[in-house]
């Protein structure tokens, strides 16, 4: 295999380097920017995107993220300069086993209205590809329609060898739990771990590698407008998730002769085709759609440092906008460690009925609405569209009672996919035996503590 380093065109600290275990990505930072890399020097034309004949003999071939005529603002698009355009990578593809990946619209269980939660599912023991490792929890809105969302759990115990995939139906939002990826990008190498994510936009072809052991974690399959950072309103221009902490890979290429499968997932379905070369040959890009990864532990919160209790959107880290302006398609929020000083506050979540619906996962820690131990890392929990959810009893007996004093949420990490549609739950999910079947009479173990003679 020839494996070129990328040199960084500009902005990044220092490209690919060899290391004795083999590569090291590298990285340039910023969010939406113009970037641009080449992993051969003189490899990105320079001042146009289409010379009659490219630099090395490549094919110049444009990934357009959003319609030609989006706004500035939304308007995405990558100029890839490759060995092979990706006509050349398509052969006549047949229909592949999807398993337990759903798409949205899949009515697939009526259960009753309720909060619903899940233990954390362990790693199989039987080899499985990122691709076949995805399991679906529950999907909302429509996949055709550009918009709603899939929430997957990943089960990875092999790497993809000469097997390569991209999604049609939706920009990946991956949540790294357990265990390492790499991920093999047209654009180059993404390494995640526990605590990182990793956005993978529609289109973008790939293979995942495991580094080390097995891995678990979330998969959000936005079908929506590509995600974005949210406004900061009066927050002004620093904290939140900040721009230089997201890191999109500099240009790296395969030049590969071998038998080799393309996977791509459209219209719900998975189809495969034959191909005889990889198809990870784009030498120079650049463009501002392009995959990316942010480190989760970076999140600068923000907060009531006096008194009362913020809404949780003060925790966005990335959001998909849809045309109504303030209601999203997705946000992704995460709560992380922070300083908790709000004084004669309940500080943990309150209680609370949603028009949006909230699907949550736990990457590690202990969740601050719920420490009655039932929301572990890895598990995830659903509360639907308008439907009552907050803190369990041993969270709400505590937090109402403690001296209040500055106190620190350490080692936590929890996370929510939170969309303007309902969810509807995966057959997988209903008949899981992670499914906790008890987990809906929670609220009413809380006890009364109404007294009219104590005002
Ligand atoms: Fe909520």
């Amino acid at each position: 295999m020839n494996v070129q380093m990328p040199s960084a065109f500009q902005q990044a600290p220092a490209g690919h380097v060899a290391s004795g275990s083999g590569l090291t990505p590298g990285y340039m930072s910023g969010f939406g920017n113009g970037f641009e890399s080449e992993a051969l020097p003189g490899a990105l034309p320079v001042a146009r995107n289409s010379p009659q004949r490219c630099p090395y003999g490549l094919y110049a071939e444009q990934l357009s993220g959003s319609p030609f005529t989006a706004p500035r603002v939304a308007n995405e698009r990558s100029w890839l300069y490759r060995i092979f355009p990706t006509v050349t990578h398509f052969g006549e593809f047949h229909p592949a086993e999807i398993g337990l990946w759903r798409t949205a619209p899949s009515p697939e269980t009526r259960l009753p209205i309720a909060p619903y939660r899940w233990d954390p599912i362990a790693i199989p023991a039987e080899p499985l590809s990122f691709v076949e490792g995805i399991r679906t929890m529950t999907t909302a809105g429509d996949a055709g329609a550009q918009a709603g969302m899939g929430a997957h759990l990943y089960f990875v115990t092999r790497s993809m060898e000469d097997e390569y995939f991209y999604n049609s139906d939706g920009e990946m939002l991956i949540v790294a739990q357990e265990g390492q990826l790499r991920l093999w990008t047209e654009f180059g190498i993404i390494d995640i771990e526990p605590g990182e994510i990793a956005v993978i936009p529609r289109g973008v072809k790939m293979r995942v590698e495991l580094l080390g052991g097995p891995a678990r974690g979330y998969v959000c399959e936005n079908y929506g407008g590509a995600f974005t950072l949210p406004e900061r309103g009066p927050i002004g221009a620093n904290c939140m998730a900040n721009q230089r902490d997201f890191l999109t890979p500099c240009a790296a290429f395969e030049d590969r002769e071998a038998p080799s499968k393309m996977y791509v997932k459209w219209g719900g379905d998975l189809w495969v085709c034959d191909l005889d070369r990889s198809p990870l040959d784009v030498v120079a890009w650049h463009g501002n759609y392009a995959p990316y990864k942010y480190d989760l532990r970076k999140y600068s919160p923000v907060g009531p440092i006096l008194y009362d209790h913020a809404d949780p959107s003060i925790f966005t880290v990335l959001t998909s906008p849809s045309e109504t302006p303030g209601t999203a398609n997705i946000d992704f929020v995460v709560f992380c460690d922070r300083w908790l000083v709000a004084e004669n506050t309940f500080r943990p979540p309150w209680y609370h009925m949603n028009v949006m619906s909230e699907f949550m996962g736990l990457v590690h820690g202990v969740y601050d609405a719920k420490t009655g131990g039932g929301f572990q890392p890895g598990g995830c929990s659903l509360h639907n569209m308008m439907l009552p959810h907050g803190p369990d009893v041993d969270a709400f007996e505590k937090a109402s009672t403690v001296e209040l004093k500055p106190h620190k949420l350490e080692g936590t990490l929890a996370f929510m996919f939170e969309t303007r549609f309902p969810q509807a739950i995966s057959a997988f999910a209903a008949e899981s035996p992670a499914f906790q079947k008890s987990y809906a009479g929670y609220g009413r173990k809380l006890a009364k503590h109404f007294d009219p003679s104590k005002p």
